[in-house]
């Protein structure tokens, strides 16, 4: 990959709701070039090119195969069903352009590996491969990241993690892949819960054993859980636990939590709530702090922020901007970008394990599922009936 004078052109697959935030985030990069809108469905296309509108020119098709056959674009995005993320790269990786995948990598853990491997090709032959994990790239991750690997905190002890929001039926059937199994993969903790998951690994590293439940407590029609819980243990030995629902009405918070015996950090709603870190050389405090010594405000100091400035954030999420100025620079120099395919396979097979636990009823081991041991099981079984009768449940 070499810089050119020329901006990368750009296709957008799947002109839904995260589509138009990747248009919103494209049309601000002079990098990039908008050239193409990928929808099967005309409506979807020809909205987002109502909305994009004299900003940019793209023109439009109904597949993959038709922007490729047009030569329109050199970096494809794919923010189509989750079940359909792995098809649509591979067809993009084969004909030799970049890609950037939404999360969660899809739904099908032996499909992951096999576009992990797909990717490592692809990266060898000069094209760039990153999913989409945009709280990486949050300054409150990065400064937790940074002390994690300075030993800030000391040692890693115990982490907790939750996404406690609240989806609406109305959300499930805003779309008609919503809350299935086959092209959402799973309810709050594949959909929502995977970018925690993901900051989870990210900081503590692999895991060893997963326990997990998952249940349909308070939605009707959906086939997956709206609630998960999970203990993970962790190869330092550090033991986490890792929480999803959407049914917290009427919508608390993402938090994730960790505690060391040199420090401790808190990251609520992608914001650093807390942050201390005294690492190895930590003064004697018999009682501990108890939440004082806040050091939050000094260490985000280091970490200025790289997003442009926005009017509304319901529509351009920094955290997207971010990781698109990250694939900028990976385009530009050459570099591999900072989220790589098997950062995503390792939080899918997490979310998978939590899911294999509560249908096998039993603590399943990380590298077991990564293998495949479990393939087959039918993790639909795992979720127990709550309150309503779920389409999931038998
Ligand atoms: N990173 C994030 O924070 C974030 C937020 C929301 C959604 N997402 C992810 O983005 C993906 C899409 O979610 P959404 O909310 O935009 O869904 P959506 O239903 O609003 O949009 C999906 C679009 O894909 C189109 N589509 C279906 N099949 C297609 C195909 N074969 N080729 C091209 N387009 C096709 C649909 O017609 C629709 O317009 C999901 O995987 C979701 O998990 C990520």
């Amino acid at each position: 990959m070499t810089v050119s004078e020329q901006p990368t052109r750009v296709a957008i697959i799947g002109c839904g709701s995260i589509g138009r935030t990747h248009a919103a985030v494209i049309l601000e990069q002079p990098e990039l070039l908008l050239t193409a809108l990928v929808d099967p469905v005309t409506e979807a296309r020809t909205e987002l090119a109502a909305w994009v509108g004299d900003r940019a020119a793209p023109r439009q098709y109904p597949s993959v195969a038709a922007a490729l056959a047009a030569d329109v674009a050199d970096l494809f995005v794919l923010a189509t069903p989750s079940g359909l993320h792995i098809a649509g790269a591979l067809e993009v990786l084969e004909a030799g352009k970049h890609v950037i995948i939404e999360k969660p990598l899809d739904v099908d853990l032996a499909r992951a590996q096999e576009i992990e491997a797909a990717a490592l090709a692809a990266e060898a032959r000069g094209q760039l491969v990153t999913v989409i994990s945009q709280h990486r790239f949050d300054p409150a991750s990065l400064a937790v990241a940074d002390a994690v690997a300075d030993g800030g905190f000391g040692r890693l002890c115990s982490a907790i993690a939750t996404v406690s929001w609240w989806r609406s039926q109305s959300y499930y059937d805003s779309g008609d892949w919503r809350g299935t199994w086959a092209m959402d993969g799973g309810g709050a903790l594949m959909n929502q819960g995977v970018h925690t998951a993901d900051l989870l690994l990210w900081f503590l590293g692999r895991p060893v054993t997963i326990t997990g439940h998952a249940a349909l407590l308070a939605h009707r029609d959906i086939e997956v859980e709206d609630t998960a819980a999970a203990v993970i243990t962790f190869e330092s030995g550090a033991l986490a636990v890792l929480h999803a629902t959407t049914s917290a009405y009427p919508g608390l918070s993402a938090s994730v939590q960790l505690m060391g015996s040199g420090g401790s950090a808190r990251i609520d709603n992608d914001r650093l709530a807390y942050f201390h870190a005294a690492g190895e050389d930590a003064p004697e405090s018999r009682m501990g702090m108890n939440g004082e010594g806040d050091q939050s405000a000094e260490v985000l100091s280091r970490y200025p922020e790289e997003a442009a400035e926005v009017a509304d954030p319901t529509v351009y999420p920094v955290g997207h901007a971010r990781q698109y100025r990250d694939v900028i620079r990976a385009l530009a120099s050459g570099s591999r970008p900072g989220v790589r395919v098997s950062d995503a396979v390792n939080a899918l097979a997490c979310v998978r394990a939590v899911y294999l636990s509560s249908a096998l009823g039993r603590t399943v081991l990380f590298e077991d599922v990564l293998a495949g041991v479990y393939a087959g099981t039918d993790v639909a079984a795992g979720i127990a009936g709550g309150v309503y009768a779920g389409k999931g449940q038998a």
